[in-house]
């Protein structure tokens, strides 16, 4: 949940996440912690002091923490699910580490999600580009909003995910990453392109896809909802980072991974509706008018079985708990009156149609099961 500060400030001083977005303390014996703002750079800090033997494949969920503008979407505590492989710059690897992701979304039945993938190129290719943006966007920075302007000094990069509308039309001219890929970039990035065609997995890419955290080169790429109305629709996103291991100190060892945000995969769950939503009724609700003990141990007998039940308290009146049973949505009623507790069984009403019958306690399980249909038992009965 926490690492030394260090780790996350060799992720580069033009990255917000680490220095804008991070909580960081001095903890009890002076030393300085931050809550971790993603898990890629603990993930690297860890190779670097183990050293396992590569191909190293990993995965991880939990909490991180970004000091952001909070809103739909964007929260400062949200959980992720992520791989990392270290050891190989095989572009096929970033095919099977895309395609994982991508099932991932597919598998949940989300059909409005879209892949877009870029390649940023080797780290002179992103040098250079990042010059060429910079003296492109300095030429017409009078018209850039003040925010880009802001951004301009920090990292020319990020002005690309600008969403003002004042900076579209300069945006949409500017220099494209294309154009300054090497040779070596190039066919890394269509040997992505080709694995992705050979698995069917759709994708479209997009050169104004920059990513958030700096220490991408070659492959990007994000899975984007586009059932979520907010501005924040990434539900994950990763890509390559080869420097990484060996500018926290380790052995030189490229890496590739993707980090799917949980919270916003469950928003368009909710949108897509994908998930069936609990049904608030219940199977049933028991009337207890002796002194509460019948119902206490059917209750219990029956969520046992798996049922969803019910019953009323402080013992109340036939009329009145009859009328909870009515209120609460239970298809069956099960009654005790004195004639059933002396008999040891029970009237099983049901609601919807009226109609009742007398059922021993002991078979009130089965019977239920016979009008209801059975449950999965939540615990062992025998
Ligand atoms: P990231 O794009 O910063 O990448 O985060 C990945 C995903 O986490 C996002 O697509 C989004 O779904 C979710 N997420 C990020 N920030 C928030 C937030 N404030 N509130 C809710 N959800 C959020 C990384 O973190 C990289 N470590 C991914 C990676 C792994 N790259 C290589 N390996």
């Amino acid at each position: 949940m926490f690492e030394d500060l260090g780790v996350f400030l060799r992720l580069g001083d033009a990255t917000d996440v680490v220095t804008k977005e991070m909580y960081d303390f001095e903890d009890k014996g002076g030393r300085r912690i931050a809550l971790r703002p993603e898990h890629t750079a603990g993930i690297c800090r860890s190779f670097a002091q183990h050293r396992p033997t590569t191909p190293w494949k990993v995965w991880y969920s939990g909490s991180n923490f970004r000091y952001e503008k909070a809103q739909a979407g964007r929260f400062r505590q949200f959980d992720q699910v992520g791989i990392e492989v270290l050891g190989s710059t095989d572009a096929l690897l970033d095919v099977e580490v895309i395609s994982l992701g991508w099932q991932f979304f597919q598998s949940l039945g989300l059909t409005n999600v879209v892949l877009m993938i870029n390649s940023l190129g080797d780290p002179e290719d992103r040098a250079a580009y990042i010059e060429a943006l910079r003296e492109y966007f300095e030429s017409h920075s009078e018209k850039l909003s003040e925010e880009s302007r802001a951004t301009l000094q920090r990292n020319p990069l990020r002005v690309l995910d600008s969403k003002r509308v004042q900076d579209k039309t300069i945006i949409d001219a500017a220099p494209t990453i294309s154009q300054f890929l090497s040779e070596d970039a190039q066919a890394h990035f269509t040997k992505v392109k080709a694995g992705l065609d050979a698995l069917g997995v759709t994708y479209s890419v997009n050169e104004g896809l920059v990513r958030g955290l700096d220490y991408y080169q070659r492959t990007v790429f994000e899975y984007v909802s586009t059932s979520l109305d907010s501005a924040q629709t990434a539900v994950g996103g990763g890509g390559r980072y080869d420097g990484l291991v060996e500018n926290l100190g380790g052995p030189a060892t490229p890496g590739v991974g993707f980090a799917l945000g949980i919270d916003r995969t469950l928003l368009a769950c909710d949108s897509e509706e994908v998930f069936q939503g609990a049904s608030p009724q219940i199977d049933a609700f028991i009337v207890d008018v002796v002194d509460g003990m019948t119902a206490l141990r059917l209750a219990d007998e029956l969520r046992a079985a798996g049922f969803t039940v019910d019953r009323a308290y402080d013992g109340r009146s036939m009329k009145s708990q009859m009328k909870v049973a009515d209120r609460s949505g239970a298809r069956i009623a099960i009654i005790i009156g004195p004639d059933e507790a002396e008999a040891g069984n029970c009237t099983v009403r049901n609601l919807m149609t009226s109609e009742q019958s007398l059922v021993l306690q002991t078979e009130v399980v089965t019977h239920l099961a016979s009008i209801v249909g059975e449950r999965n038992p939540r615990r062992n009965t025998q």
